[in-house]
């Protein structure tokens, strides 16, 4: 099964958000994630499928569009199903699921008592890791803001010290993205490290 083209996976946002304010929050926050997990794939020692990282970065979030009231957290596997119902491959899919967080594993469901399917929602080849890695340094918060590795690990620490061994280690496979030239581009202020 062939990959969808971008322009592909454009209709696809275009066709299920739900509004204008939507599309543009979600396509941005997606297209701003390909370009960092593209950028970061150009140095990384493992061989990557960019065209693949490329086209997972841009539909990895287009669940939220299904959202309703549903909590967010299902936001991966209502992405997921969206994708499969329109015919794409399951790598293509598997990147809605497995973006979450630094993952999450059925013992995370269980601990936080998580409105998912009992599973393990981790990311595992290298494209699915580039782009679980990359979101976690642009927030779709309203307004949209850029994080640094800093500012990330501090959130994440609440989730469990594992949560944050597990972003470094990222962090020591892919480095940390340059966020100067995307912040200048797209004006989104750095979300400030929480104080002590
Ligand atoms: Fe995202």
């Amino acid at each position: 099964m062939s990959l969808p083209t971008t322009r592909n996976v454009r209709a696809l946002h275009e066709k299920y958000a739900p509004s204008d304010e939507m599309l543009t929050l979600v396509h941005q926050h997606s297209e701003i994630v390909a370009r960092i997990a593209l950028r970061l794939a150009t140095r990384c020692p493992t061989p990557v499928n960019t065209t693949l990282v490329e086209i997972g970065a841009l539909v990895h979030d287009i669940g939220v569009y299904r959202l309703g009231d549903a909590h967010y957290i299902r936001h991966g596997v209502l992405g997921h199903e969206l994708l499969r119902e329109e015919g794409l491959p399951e790598s293509v899919c598997r990147f809605a699921s497995r973006h979450t967080g630094v993952g999450l594993t059925r013992q995370d469901i269980r601990s936080q008592n998580l409105p998912l399917p009992p599973g393990d929602y981790v990311a595992e080849t290298v494209e699915e890791r580039l782009v679980m890695y990359a979101d976690k340094f642009h927030s779709k918060s309203s307004p949209p803001a850029f994080l640094d590795a800093t500012t990330y690990a501090a959130h994440v620490a609440r989730f469990g010290p594992e949560k944050v061994t597990a972003f470094k280690s990222l962090t020591e496979e892919f480095g940390e993205p340059e966020l100067a030239p995307l912040i200048a581009e797209y004006g989104h202020a750095v979300r400030p490290r929480p104080t002590k």
